[in-house]
């Protein structure tokens, strides 16, 4: 087991990070345009320190389409997450490419993004048999469920390996008492789930303002994150992208010094 430093032989595992790139798939459905490429953002969330790249095949496909899947997968170095509907198209989709991680995510078509874990102790016939057709192709099966013990147990029934705790609610709290009741219901369903034998992960609406919290629990072996981190780039990259544009405006009025 790797622990977080030389130092520390505490065998607390090491937290990896799963870098979601749906959003800069987003700004380019936006336009229409080739560009930005969550592929080449992927390479780069990996060669920042990502352990595995997540995406969301959408069934109305807002961000993420269809050719990403294998270009991503070419190009990636680390694990591919695919997020995925428990639906007859998306398991095949799945089933076809062969990603290190499936993640049966719950989807409406009309919210913004994924607002609540998905229900597995209400489907379990049909959450099972979307675990069984993905482990069947080496894929390891994971499900997003909010931090409920009635799911967690559900999610362990149908077979998943792995269960990610969906935080959204600790990161929507509107006041610090009710942020640390999300916590411990969090901690709380991180010790359950692995006391019965599952991989914990988390994620949805961790920045780098709440993102300490979640990090810490100690039975948690990975985040996943993406809009913050998306979010962070674009005010990070603003500067450069202003002054490089400004650089080529006034080289351009300077005679023999324009590139096209
Ligand atoms: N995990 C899952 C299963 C998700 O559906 C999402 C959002 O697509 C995330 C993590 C990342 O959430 P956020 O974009 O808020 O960081």
């Amino acid at each position: 087991m790797r622990v977080n430093s030389e130092s520390d032989m505490s065998a607390v595992p090491e937290i990896l990070l799963g870098v979601n790139v749906d959003h800069i798939a987003t700004l380019r459905q936006a336009r229409g345009t080739d560009y930005p490429d969550p592929v080449a953002g992927a390479l780069l969330a990996e060669q920042s320190g990502a352990d595995s790249i997540t995406v969301h095949l959408r069934e109305d496909r807002r961000h993420i389409q269809d050719r990403d899947l294998p270009a991503l997968q070419e190009a990636m170095a680390t694990r591919m997450n695919l997020e995925l509907a428990v639906t007859d198209e998306m398991i095949s989709i799945a089933e076809n490419l062969r990603p290190a991680d499936g993640c049966f995510v719950p989807e409406r078509r009309e919210e913004l993004t994924t607002e609540g874990g998905l229900e597995v102790a209400a489907q379990l016939a049909r959450v099972t048999d979307g675990c069984v057709r993905l482990q069947e192709q080496g894929i390891r099966a994971a499900l997003f469920i909010d931090p409920d013990p009635v799911q967690i147990d559900a999610a362990r029934q149908a077979g998943a390996e792995v269960i990610e705790l969906h935080t959204g609610a600790f990161a929507d709290a509107t006041s610090a008492a009710s942020a640390e009741l999300e916590l411990d219901r969090i901690r709380q369903a991180a010790a359950h789930g692995t006391a019965i034998g599952l991989k914990v992960h988390a994620g949805h609406g961790l920045n780098t303002a709440n993102v300490e919290a979640v990090a810490a629990i100690p039975e948690i072996l990975e985040l996943n994150i993406g809009h913050s981190i998306i979010a962070a780039a674009i005010t990070c990259g603003l500067a450069r992208a202003v002054a490089d544009i400004k650089r080529l405006m006034q080289q351009a009025r300077v005679p023999g010094t324009r590139r096209s």
